[in-house]
């Protein structure tokens, strides 16, 4: 059987697994484009996500967030991040155009309430996540991961967000592309 050529790479997993800085190296080592669904959705709502969702609401934010995936899953040789919550969203992952290769960066619901409270302080500028935008954000972190661990599990590569710096994991995730013929 002829294998099926990859047009398109799918990162996804929970906030801070590191979708985005995994996916920009995917993207420099193939010489593909890089995309951030939320990049998108704030492009074009003009505002950033936790604006969306405070003056919005969730229901909003996640139908802007589908329409965004469905036109950011046509473009060919580029590797894109998903939302934390885009695959959780019925239909999303069981229906993904051909030639899409999925990446679950698997991260425990510790290691990436750590990750995103240390980009906070490092980088003031950085997104704002809503969902984990509580006092002790640990126990709602953990249930969310919980209830989306089944969509995530459906992608056809499973990596562990923490086995290694983003470009560790990007050679990996090129490696198993080409052993796989998908190249
Ligand atoms: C969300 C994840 C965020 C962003 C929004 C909601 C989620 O993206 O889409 O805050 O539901 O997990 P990242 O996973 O890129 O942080």
């Amino acid at each position: 059987m002829t294998p099926r050529r990859c047009r398109r790479i799918l990162l996804t997993g929970f906030m801070g697994s590191g979708k985005s800085a995994v996916g920009r190296e995917v993207a420099r080592s193939l010489g593909w484009d890089f995309l951030d669904f939320d990049d998108a959705i704030r492009e074009e709502a003009g505002a950033p996500i936790d604006t969306i969702f405070r003056e919005h609401g969730e229901e909003h934010f996640r139908r802007l967030e589908k329409r965004v995936g469905k036109r950011l899953l046509r473009r060919e040789r580029t590797v894109l991040a998903s939302g934390g919550g885009w695959p959780a969203q019925p239909g999303h992952m069981d229906s993904l155009p051909e030639g899409t290769f999925s990446i679950w960066l698997d991260v425990s619901a510790e290691e990436a309430v750590r990750r995103v409270r240390d980009e906070r302080r490092e980088e003031p500028d950085s997104p704002v996540r809503p969902l984990l935008d509580l006092e002790d954000p640990l126990p709602e972190a953990r249930r969310l991961l919980a209830a989306r661990r089944p969509f995530y599990a459906s992608a056809e590569l499973i990596l562990d967000a923490a086995a290694g710096a983003p470009s560790i994991l990007a050679a990996e995730i090129v490696r198993t592309l080409k052993a796989r013929s998908l190249l």
